[in-house]
């Protein structure tokens, strides 16, 4: 929970910066493709406060759902709230809600980014004495470039002055689409540094990313979105915590039909007759262990190896990647072994 969500003046403040519920998304057909089904019935809890990232591979839906906030694109159905306001029945008063730095980068190349900021917030409705240019500017390593024509900034640069231009009016709700692709190393930290700040200060940040990284390092919560479906929402700790999961690979001195019985309680699966995987949580299971157990059934070990799992691991699980087809991940309470591998 944010810090300042208990306080005083927090009361008449939304608990949720953007609610979703069961929002749709079907895109009309176009050219020779059929309807595409793009949101299927998502629903999305953003606490006000939050620094909240949303995955998913190319095609999930990310950037439809961040469009429909937008309100650049329409949504099918369902329900989208930003700080409490329906972006159907007060679109005007979820709009000013909310500040977005799109994927796609548009902006007018022979305007300077101080004059692309100053228009901003003349659309806006931003009364003179209330502009910050400068200050957003500076914060966006910007300043020195304030009045040189947008084309001649590098891609990077073109990025930093969209999260700018989506903070002139000082919303309550940040979104970035992709944030920091195509920024070099350095200049991504300076970006975290800053949209860090501006979640410390008080701004709902959402955003979405392919750098399992950035999630991890930047946000407190994290979505996982796959075809159009939420398939995993919680704190990143307790994301994480399904990372404590490594795998065992033993090769045996001879052929099994089934693995050993005394390896009950670890998630076991026989890969091929002599060669078992054995999956375990390093922090409550010792390999030691499990080649007790496999001596206890009188087997001997040729060989063995063992892997570490990763967020990157659980994301390709969760998305149907490279480990295939999965179901639902076992509930984060620490049953069973609580392998991120058991699930399937
Ligand atoms: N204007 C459109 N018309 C038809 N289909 C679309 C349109 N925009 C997106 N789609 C389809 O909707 C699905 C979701 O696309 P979306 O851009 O939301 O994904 P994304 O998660 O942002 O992907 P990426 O990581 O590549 O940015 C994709 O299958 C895409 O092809
Ligand atoms: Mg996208």
């Amino acid at each position: 929970m944010p810090a300042h969500a208990a306080s005083p003046a927090a009361v008449n403040l939304p608990a949720h910066a953007v609610e979703l519920r069961g929002l749709t998304k079907i895109y009309s057909p176009t050219g020779k493709a059929g309807p595409k089904h793009a949101l299927k019935g998502i629903d999305l809890a953003i606490p006000r406060g939050s620094l909240f990232g949303l995955l998913g591979p190319n095609g999930a839906g990310k950037s439809t759902l961040i469009n429909i906030l937008a309100g650049l694109v329409n949504k099918t159905g369902g329900n989208a709230l930003i700080w409490g306001h329906d972006t159907e029945e007060a679109p005007r008063a979820a709009r000013a809600s909310i500040g977005i730095v799109p994927q796609e980068l548009n902006m007018d190349p022979f305007f300077t980014p101080r004059e692309m900021l100053e228009l901003q917030a003349g659309l806006y409705g931003v009364p003179k004495r209330d502009r910050r240019t400068d200050e957003l500017l500076d914060a966006v390593g910007l300043l020195d470039k304030a009045d040189a024509h947008a084309r001649s900034l590098s891609g990077g640069m073109k990025r930093r002055l969209m999260v700018a231009k989506a903070m002139v009016h000082s919303p309550p709700v940040l979104v970035l689409d992709e944030p920091t692709a195509g920024v070099d190393v350095e200049l991504r930290r300076h970006l975290w540094d800053y949209v860090r700040e501006l979640n410390r200060r008080g701004t709902t940040v959402l955003l979405t990313t392919h750098y399992l990284q950035e999630a991890e390092e930047l946000c407190d919560t994290i979505a996982i979105i796959n075809h159009g479906q939420v398939v995993a929402c919680e704190p990143t700790r307790t994301l994480l915590r399904r990372v404590d999961a490594k795998a065992l690979t033993v090769l045996l001195d001879r052929d099994l039909t089934a693995p050993p019985a005394t390896l009950e309680g670890f998630t076991v699966e026989l890969a091929e007759p002599r060669r078992l995987i054995v999956r375990y949580q390093p922090s409550r299971q010792r390999v030691d262990a499990i080649l007790a157990a496999l001596s206890a059934a009188g087997l001997g070990i040729v060989d063995l190896s063992t892997e570490e799992s990763d967020l990157e691991d659980i994301f390709l699980q969760l998305t149907g990647g490279a480990h295939g087809e999965l179901g639902t991940l076992p509930p984060s309470g620490e049953s069973g072994t609580g392998s991120v591998n058991d699930a399937a």
